[in-house]
């Protein structure tokens, strides 16, 4: 049941300091320097030999994916790429015995991802599975993998599955990485410690959640967003943008913030509200400027910035904060406040957000 929220996806998105620690327990202690994935151990060498890695999913899966393809080539060095599964179906994608390939799915039913397996599998490519639902149709499908224990997902936009398929990414690329040994003895521990805490952080990030009320108020009305990141925070944007847009109806673009000056930039005027994530990592100077084109034109500014920050809130309209970790555990926690603020947009719009028009849990049919 809803356990005294108004809505299941509510609760979820308050569930995340739970669900993110469970999908590290068994498999990560940081006190002892330890990090195993026991579905993956026997494939461990596999993983560190792969020249390439090849993701299929859909939807907020996909963003996961996304960020996956930077942990994985920042940690390990291998080779990745980030494919919408429908469209990987029906290509004639080279795929090589030596290949490994991750399919993400909350569900573990949706058909065109688990088409994308039966085809790279027909090829000979080692499948992985990152799956929420014990069991499931992709979960069989695969040649391993590792579940996120996120607990049944009701509400239909995704948030808690995301954060732990994230979470779940996250520890296969830094075990990757430390079977290959392309990460100092000190990144590792400092990793392995740092995402013990994301948990703590992300229940802090809740104390902000009057505040985002508030700036959701403000835009109820929008009839447009735009969502802007760089690196790992490129596939926060989008997904920021595809939570807005499933249970607000609102229209909503994630865009890399660099991208924006060949064509989405048209659109700043001053009712356009642009969410930047502008977290302390090695994009800031960047994403700063991206801000000031932004408001050279005007535009409405929501910027998710790192505690305390002291130049962007003078240069916005509007600040929220979230705790600093390490640059590569970002997404985990800046997509909460997007989250929040796309569920109250569209509760204060009168929206059905656990069921939103159109739209179903999991997509069985292609
Ligand atoms: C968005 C959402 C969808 C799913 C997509 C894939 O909030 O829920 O985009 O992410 O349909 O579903 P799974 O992960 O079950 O394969």
């Amino acid at each position: 049941e809803k356990g005294g929220y108004d809505h299941f996806m509510i609760k979820e998105i308050f569930e995340q300091p739970r669900s993110i620690g469970d999908s590290m327990r068994g498999r990560l202690r940081a006190d002892d320097v330890h990090l195993q994935l026991g579905g993956l151990s026997n494939y461990m060498d596999k993983l560190a030999e792969a020249e390439r890695i090849v993701i299929v999913a859909c939807g907020t899966s996909w963003h996961a994916g996304l960020v996956a393809e930077y942990l994985f080539e920042e940690l390990a060095r291998i080779n990745v790429e980030v494919e919408y599964a429908s469209e990987f179906r029906y290509r004639n994608p080279v795929i090589k015995e030596n290949d490994i390939v991750i399919a993400i799915s909350q569900s573990g039913e949706t058909a065109d991802t688990l088409a994308a397996i039966e085809l790279a599998k027909s090829k000979g490519a080692t499948i992985f599975g990152v799956c929420n639902v014990v069991g499931s149709s992709i979960a069989r499908a695969t040649h391993a993998g590792a579940y996120t224990h996120a607990g049944p997902e009701i509400g239909v936009a995704s948030t808690k599955a995301f954060t732990a398929q994230v979470t779940v990414l996250t520890l296969i690329a830094i075990a990757t990485a430390k079977r290959k040994g392309t990460i100092s003895e000190e990144t590792y521990r400092q990793l392995l410690i740092e995402l013990e805490n994301i948990p703590a952080k992300v229940e802090k990030m809740f104390e902000n959640a009057d505040k985002i009320k508030e700036i959701a108020f403000i835009f109820t009305y929008a009839r447009n967003f735009i969502y802007l990141g760089r690196g790992l925070n490129f596939p926060v944007a989008l997904e920021g943008a595809l939570k807005l847009k499933e249970i607000s109806y609102i229209h909503a673009e994630g865009y890399p913030a660099a991208e924006m000056k060949h064509g989405p930039i048209a659109l700043i005027d001053e009712d356009m509200p642009v969410v930047f994530l502008a977290t302390r990592d090695s994009s800031y100077e960047k994403i700063v400027s991206n801000i000031q084109e932004v408001k050279a034109r005007k535009g409405r500014v929501i910027a998710i910035v790192t505690e305390g920050d002291t130049l962007i809130p003078g240069m916005v309209d509007f600040v929220i904060e979230v705790p600093n970790t390490h640059e590569i555990l970002t997404p985990l926690v800046s997509v909460i406040p997007l989250q929040l603020l796309s569920y109250y947009i569209a509760v204060m719009r009168g929206r059905n957000v656990d069921q939103p028009r159109n739209l179903a849990k999991s997509v069985t049919v292609e």
